[in-house]
């Protein structure tokens, strides 16, 4: 594959440097936090080879958060992002083709990108209140079609799938045997209802979530 930097790692006030940002308006994630600022002390935690796919009772306590997933279901990965780079390298070669629903968080572009895929874009407007048009994104899905990628709750307009959108697509993914990724970084700063995870509505839909931004700290879970 081949790696560009993207805008946003240049753009990326930790490299770009806080103190040259006047007015932040935008930063996703908390301020920095010292532990003792919340209250809390560094056990003194064993350092040691993890399992693989995330610990045990870690992987219990993410998948009983939704009915219709099992520990098995789920992979912890350190931060969102490299969750989303193994979930593009897993399921895309160069002959294949996605669609993307934009905008959408980079790595869910570049990296499909880097692989050589197709992409067509679905993109969402202003004018729409960015609400994601089903029969668009069916129009674009062609028989070499492996992803279709959202991120919901979306960024960065933080706009909401309803329900009926959420089912449409999980039902498009399995009619057209493709996986839905379902970028779900924010879900738990969700405005209103909470929707289910997509990974618990079908096996063709995939989540990626993160403890990044509600919480300020950087360790996922797909
Ligand atoms: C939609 C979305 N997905 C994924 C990520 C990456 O999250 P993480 O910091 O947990 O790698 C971000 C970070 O800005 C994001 O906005």
């Amino acid at each position: 594959m081949n790696y560009t930097r993207m805008v946003i790692e240049k753009e990326a006030p930790e490299e770009y440097g806080y103190d040259r940002i006047r007015f932040n308006l935008s930063e996703s994630s908390i301020a920095d936090q010292k532990l003792s600022d919340i209250g809390l002390s560094l056990p003194d935690l064993t350092l040691f080879y993890g399992e693989h796919r995330g610990d045990k009772q870690l992987r219990a306590l993410i998948s009983a958060q939704d009915a219709g997933i099992s520990p098995d279901d789920v992979l912890v990965t350190a931060g969102a992002a490299g969750a989303l780079f193994i979930i593009s390298t897993s399921l895309l070669s160069a002959n294949d083709h996605l669609v993307v629903i934009r905008p959408n968080y980079a790595t869910n572009i570049e990296t499909p990108r880097a692989i050589g895929c197709a992409i067509s874009f679905v993109d969402l407007a202003f004018e729409e209140g960015f609400a994601i048009d089903v029969e668009r994104v069916k129009a674009a899905i062609r028989p070499d079609t492996k992803l279709i990628s959202v991120t919901c709750p979306h960024n960065p307009t933080g706009t909401m799938m309803s329900r009926a959108e959420l089912d449409a697509l999980v039902a498009l993914a399995e009619s057209s045997d493709c996986h839905l990724l379902v970028d779900e970084t924010y879900r738990d700063l969700s405005y209103g209802r909470r929707l289910p995870t997509a990974a618990s509505l079908s096996p063709k839909a995939i989540s990626g979530s993160s403890l990044s931004k509600a919480f300020g700290l950087s360790e996922a879970a797909v």
